[in-house]
Formats: C-alpha cells, sequence, structure tokens
C-alpha cells in the first residue's frame, strides 16, 4: 500500500470512554470537535496547519506520563484520550491562568466582546488570574483599518500563518528572542508604514483581540454599497483606494 493510503486508514479511537470512527491523519482535536467534545485551544484554526505552541489543548493519552498537545497529535487505532480528568483540566487551566496575567480587561477592549481567550477562561472556571503581567506595551494606532494591541496577544502565530500561508502576504512575523519574542510587521515597522494590504485575514484568525478592527462598528452595518474595491472581509474597513 503507499503511504497516501495509509494516511487515511479508517480506525476507532476512545474519548472520554466514547467510541469514536475516525482516520489517523485526523488530530485529536479536531476529532473531538467534530464529535462536539470541548477542549481549550487557541492557536489552532480549521484550515490552518497546527503549530502546537499554546499548549491550551493538554489531553491524557493512553496514561503517558506526559501530556500531549491535542492540535498536533494523531490518532492512533485503540487510542485512549481523556480531555476531562483532574491532570489534564489542571493543566489547561494553568496554561490559561498564565496568558490571562497578560490579557488587557475586557473594558479596555474597543469592541466589548467576549474574544476566545476570555470564553476558554470562563469554562475552565477562571475569574482572575494570580500572575503578575508583564510590562504594558505602546498601542499601534498607524493604521486606517487594524488596531494593534500587543499586550493582548499571546504569541499564538495565528495571524502570521493567516498573513503568510491563507493569503500569502508575508507581512507578519515572529522576532525576537524569549520574554523578548513579538510580533511584528515586516522590519518591525508601525502597521501603518507596513506592507500590510488591509485584507483581514489576521483580525479574523487572532483570538485575543490583540489585532483589531479599527473602526468595529463597521463590522455590524448592513450590506451595502461601498466605494471600494475590498471585498467585506471581517475588518469591515470600507476604505476608498484610489
Ligand atoms: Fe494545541 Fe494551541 S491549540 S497547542
Amino acid at each position: 500500500a503507499s503511504s497516501a493510503t495509509a494516511a487515511h486508514t479508517e480506525i476507532e479511537i476512545q474519548i472520554n470512554g466514547q467510541a469514536i470512527s475516525c482516520t489517523n491523519n485526523e488530530s485529536l482535536l479536531g476529532i473531538a470537535k467534530r464529535v462536539g467534545i470541548e477542549i481549550p485551544h487557541l492557536c489552532y484554526q480549521d484550515g490552518m496547519p497546527a503549530a502546537g505552541n499554546c499548549r491550551a489543548c493538554m489531553v491524557e493519552v493512553n496514561g503517558e506520563r506526559t501530556l500531549a498537545a491535542s492540535c498536533c497529535r494523531h490518532a492512533s487505532a485503540g487510542m485512549q484520550v481523556t480531555t476531562n480528568s483532574p491532570r489534564a483540566l489542571k493543566a489547561q487551566k494553568m496554561v490559561l491562568e498564565l496568558m490571562l496575567a497578560d490579557a488587557p480587561p475586557k473594558e479596555n477592549q474597543t469592541d466589548g466582546s467576549t474574544n476566545e481567550l476570555q470564553y476558554w477562561a470562563q469554562q475552565a472556571g477562571l475569574l482572575a488570574t494570580r500572575f503578575t503581567p508583564r510590562p504594558s506595551q505602546a498601542r499601534d494606532q498607524s493604521h486606517p483599518a487594524i488596531h494593534v494591541n500587543l499586550d493582548a496577544c499571546i504569541l499564538c502565530t495565528l495571524c502570521v500563518r493567516a498573513c503568510r500561508e491563507v493569503q500569502v502576504n508575508d507581512v507578519i512575523g515572529l522576532a525576537f528572542r524569549g520574554s523578548d519574542s513579538k510580533i511584528v510587521f515586516d522590519m518591525d515597522d508601525a502597521l501603518g508604514a507596513s506592507t500590510c494590504v488591509a485584507c483581514g485575514e489576521c483580525v479574523q484568525a487572532c483570538p485575543t483581540g490583540a489585532l483589531l478592527p479599527a473602526n468595529p462598528k463597521a463590522q455590524q452595518l448592513p450590506d451595502q454599497k461601498v466605494d471600494s474595491l475590498c471585498p467585506y472581509c471581517g475588518v469591515g474597513c470600507q476604505l476608498t483606494y484610489h
């Protein structure tokens, strides 16, 4: 059999004791989502390659000593996966609490909606964090359509993948090292001075509100003709392009 055939073998696994049919090229998180079992996840989105860097999706597999990131672990026949054991829940909650430490308070967000980090923190019963936030960074409001608040960034790199792999623009990157790591635009330029074309893919991908529409109300306008060649995307800037 070719390797392509082997990559799509029909198998059965158990998640939280529930028998589930799947294929061995599916991730545990993808399978869980498909059958309605919730696992926190912040750096994974359907249709994008998994990065495995937020670690919110940790689960137990076959009673192994080390927990697995369910977005990156593929299923294998007979696998026993536990998403809700005390050990898995403790790991998920700790990751969310650490990320919450840096998150700006909800009332400071420009659009006032609940983002994905807040949603998962609520699901985990986290109302507050015990950890101290890192020093605040200056906001970047240099772009007419997208505002940047790196205090909310969890370095999930979804925006990097959205820009590079979905839109093939390659404006956003991850730069510097360790605790100095941050998302940058081109050569660490202000977003407004970068080669960003305001497609809005990064805003749609961001799970924490680090990238937001400059004008959130524009998103809620009913469909209407606008003086723009830009499709009516999630940014909703409706800019006039010449
Ligand atoms: Fe799995 Fe982020 S969603 S590591």
